[in-house]
């Protein structure tokens, strides 16, 4: 008791600490004949057989659970001020996570043609059908995710603003002159491919949410870059300002697409997914899976225009070399001081960027570690001693530092 702090106390008094005390004891005596009287001195709400009560049991760091909640709590602050909470920010994991993808689609020749002004009008046909065949599974899946998904429903679903199904048929008969429909019996591959897709993905019940990759891919997409290329169509085919055939390049409803494009980032910053980042990766490869079917549509179309002498190869084989590129590039940017082969005895070292040196390029994993040896120094030694790199790492550090130090000792 003599260790309660004022904060603790309604006045900051030795009568407030003895009141306390008082108190604490009264309850504690009242706990204590309850627990005789009741037969209450097991938990009551778990069941002692399986472990009884999870706030009384000791963790694997060898701290009461209650402690280590504790410790989490602070990590999780400290960490989420220190690298402005990763794991949240999708929409930036997202840009990042396609940045090589829009890389690409930039420089397949067909967009390349596109941006030039050189597209061929029939090719530019094939584009708004299959176009018309995407937008509308998706937009048919997204309307079916706001059905059961009210989180969906009022943060994201923007059919008015965004729907472009409508105005792709609209641009689509205007450029054949036509009254009727594109058959999906008639859309290529690669497009058949990606309506296949997005109804897997809008009927699945664990990946519906998957099909936000793909509102990301098209829509911030039409809303960025597709502006542009809005303007390049109107003076490849002579269209007037006001005039049909560029339907598609407007967003009437929107006042300020980079506006818009910032309320959906922080839209998709909110999702409701789970913290350990998985969701974050399986969103961000589908993006890349959407930017990939859509330069698939864009070599499919070259193709069957005799521009391009191979068709794309199959979407699962495609699927698996971006997965495997990716895997490489990911390779490529790990830890130089991080030995693969290191087997250093102890499960929590093993495949780990030795630490200090984490904390160059990765400080979240580097405060957690430096959280973690803080807590517990014994096992933190251990764990260093335990793996060969940590530990010259370590000595590498800290001669650095004594380097330092006695180079800035000497010049004062
Ligand atoms: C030559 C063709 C293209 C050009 C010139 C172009 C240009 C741009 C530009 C200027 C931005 C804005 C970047 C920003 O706000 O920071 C952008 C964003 C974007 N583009 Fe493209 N783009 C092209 C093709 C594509 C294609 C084919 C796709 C996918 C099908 C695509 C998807 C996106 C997406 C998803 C964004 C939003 C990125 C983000 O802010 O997270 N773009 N593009």
């Amino acid at each position: 008791m003599s260790t309660v702090p004022d904060s603790h106390l309604s006045e900051s008094s030795e009568d407030g600490k003895v009141s306390l005390a008082k108190l604490l004891k009264h309850i504690h005596m009242i706990s204590q004949s309850l627990r005789i009287n009741d037969g209450l001195d097991s938990c009551p709400v778990f069941d002692e057989k399986t472990g009884g009560c999870p706030f009384k049991r000791m963790t694997k760091n060898g701290t009461p659970f209650v402690k280590e909640m504790e410790y989490k709590q602070w990590l999780n602050i400290l960490t989420k001020s220190a690298a402005q909470d990763p794991v949240l920010a999708l929409s930036k994991e997202l840009k990042e996570g396609t940045r090589k993808s829009h890389k690409e689609a930039e420089n397949v020749h067909f967009v390349k043609d596109f941006v030039r002004g050189k597209i061929e009008r029939n090719s530019y046909v094939k584009l708004l059908g299959g176009l018309y065949h995407v937008y509308s599974s998706m937009e048919e899946e997204l309307d079916g995710l706001s059905q059961h998904n009210a989180w969906y429903r009022d943060n994201m679903h923007f059919p008015n603003e965004l729907r472009r199904s409508t105005v792709l048929l609209e641009d689509w008969q205007y450029f054949t002159n036509s009254t009727s429909v594109p058959r999906l019996e008639d859309a290529s591959d690669c497009t058949k491919e990606y309506v296949q897709r997005l109804h897997e993905l809008g009927k699945s019940k664990g990946d519906s949410i998957l099909l936000l990759a793909h509102t990301y891919t098209r829509y911030l997409g039409d809303l960025s870059g597709g502006r542009v290329l809005g303007r390049v169509l109107r003076r490849t085919f002579s269209l007037p300002e006001e005039g049909q055939g560029w339907a598609f390049y407007r967003f009437d409803l929107i006042k300020s697409p980079n506006k818009f494009k910032v309320a959906y980032r922080k839209a998709l910053d909110t999702i409701p997914l789970g913290t350990d980042g998985t969701d974050v990766d399986r969103i961000v490869d589908e993006a890349n899976v959407a930017f990939l079917m859509n330069m698939r549509i864009f070599s499919e179309i070259d193709y069957l225009a005799g521009k391009a002498t191979s068709r794309p190869n199959s979407l699962s084989v495609a699927i698996a070399e971006m997965r495997g590129r990716k895997i490489e590039e990911e390779d490529k940017n790990k830890c130089p001081f991080l030995n693969p082969a290191q087997k250093s005895g102890n499960e929590e070292n093993e495949g780990q960027c030795p630490f200090p040196f984490v904390l160059l390029h990765d400080p979240k994993q580097g405060m957690e570690r430096m959280m973690a040896a803080l807590q517990n120094p014994l096992q933190g030694l251990q764990r260093v001693i335990a793996a060969p790199d940590a530990f010259a790492a370590y000595i590498f550090v800290a001669l650095i530092a004594v380097i330092i130090a006695v180079r800035f000792y000497n010049q004062l």
